[in-house]
């Protein structure tokens, strides 16, 4: 199997929760992203754990304050060894270029984390921007994050290929709301399947409930990978 470019949103309260899914999961090298509950529950040792483990980490966070404050704040979590960290677009040029400083300074080997920026939520619609239409605004988001020297964004699959056309493939679009034909959407507002996301070219796709919520994860995620990263 190629790196896995499917983010498991771990949206567990506690350590055991996370451990006991994981366990399904062995021989298996993930990329799983670890959100608010779970960190401020859980700190650091979920970190360790999981690195213990071999997986790979999205620390999803969503930094927004600030750019002092979000280089600082950036310096400690780079020290965690993550692969992958975020903040919101819409706290500027200026904060997205003190996240990286801070990325930068922290870093514990050669190379700091991955650094995108959140564009638009996927739980958001049109009807809740009003003046722009959501294209435009997360276009405009996705170019402010590549002009302060991050190395993506995070978007709806429906929004990948104009941020690609535009900014270029290496630019990664990582994307949640992504569901299987057969799945209750929940508080998603614009969903995709992984074949669909593939094909509007995500470079990652962020799936919790999907295999979090399934009878059978390890089976559900490898249609997911098959879908989205089958030849
Ligand atoms: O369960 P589901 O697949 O909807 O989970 C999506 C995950 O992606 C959640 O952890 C959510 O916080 C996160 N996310 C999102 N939309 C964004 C950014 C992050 O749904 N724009």
């Amino acid at each position: 199997m190629n790196e896995s470019r499917i983010c498991i949103a771990l949206d567990f309260k506690t350590k055991s929760d996370v451990e006991n899914f994981l366990k399904q999961f062995e021989g298996e090298s993930l990329y799983v992203k670890v959100g608010m509950e779970l960190f401020y529950g859980e700190g650091i040792e979920i970190i360790k754990m999981i690195k213990e483990m071999g997986h790979k980490i999205f620390l999803d966070l969503k930094l927004h304050d600030i750019p002092n404050t979000v280089k600082s704040a950036m310096r400690q979590l780079a020290k965690l060894d993550v692969d992958m960290v975020n903040v919101h677009a819409s706290g500027g040029i200026e904060m997205m270029k003190a996240a990286i400083e801070g990325l930068e300074e922290g870093k514990t080997s050669g190379k700091r984390p991955l650094c995108i920026a959140v564009t638009c939520l996927t739980s958001l619609d049109q009807q809740l921007l009003i003046h722009e239409p959501l294209e435009n605004v997360v276009l405009k988001w996705a170019e402010n994050a590549k002009a302060a020297g991050l190395d993506g964004v995070v978007c709806s699959p429906l929004e990948s290929k104009i941020i690609h056309d535009h900014l270029g493939k290496e630019f990664l679009t990582v994307t949640p709301g992504i569901r299987l034909a057969s799945d209750n959407v929940n508080d998603q507002k614009r969903v995709t399947t992984p074949a669909m996301a593939k094909e509007l070219t995500s470079s990652y796709i962020v799936v919790g409930r999907t295999i979090t919520g399934s009878q059978d994860p390890l089976a559900t995620y490898k249609k997911v990978y098959q879908d989205f990263q089958g030849e």
